[in-house]
């Protein structure tokens, strides 16, 4: 007979950005500039990630499209993988991530892809520490999943190896 698991995965929900940290705003906040420079010809949907480092430096990035399509990047992965190339040692005390499409003003609900969530997992496993995620939800609301677990429960890593 087959056994039920059942799984509780942690989110805040925030009801408006005036729920959020001065950290946390601020790192919305460089994650919708960084949209404003996402390179999306293709899809025109703009993505921002920002990253807070432990001394509370923050580090942005943008999703980066390509005519061959599948050589573009998300704006997760370019974010985390610059700054674990220009600071291998950094801790990541946030990820904060937000979506919108060109000319419209309105920010929508930024899910990372499974991809991305994968690499979250490693630099979290990494750093043997939390690493906070922030998203931006529907309405004006925020996520915040204080581990990358709740994104990708029943991970790889290099444990499984
Ligand atoms: N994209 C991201 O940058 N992050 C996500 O979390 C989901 C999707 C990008 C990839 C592509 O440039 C565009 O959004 C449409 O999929």
């Amino acid at each position: 007979m087959a056994n039920k698991l059942t799984i509780t995965i942690d989110i805040d929900v925030l009801d408006a950005a005036t729920d959020l940290s001065e950290q946390e705003m601020q790192a919305m906040e460089l994650a919708k500039q960084a949209a404003a420079d996402a390179y999306a010809p293709y899809s025109n949907f703009l993505v921002g990630a920002a990253l807070v480092m432990e001394d509370g430096t923050m580090f942005k990035g943008s999703n980066q499209e390509n005519a061959a399509y599948p050589s573009g990047l998300c704006a997760e992965r370019t974010a985390l993988f610059a700054l674990s190339a220009n600071y291998p040692k950094a801790k990541i005390k946030l990820l904060a991530v937000t979506a919108r499409r060109r000319n419209e003003e309105e920010f929508l609900p930024a899910m990372p892809c499974g991809a991305c969530r994968q690499v979250m997992a490693e630099y979290e496993f990494k750093q043997k520490e939390p690493l906070p995620v922030l998203l931006q939800a529907a309405d004006g609301k925020y996520y915040r999943f204080n581990s990358v677990a709740g994104l990708l429960p029943f991970q790889f890593t290099s444990d499984h190896l």
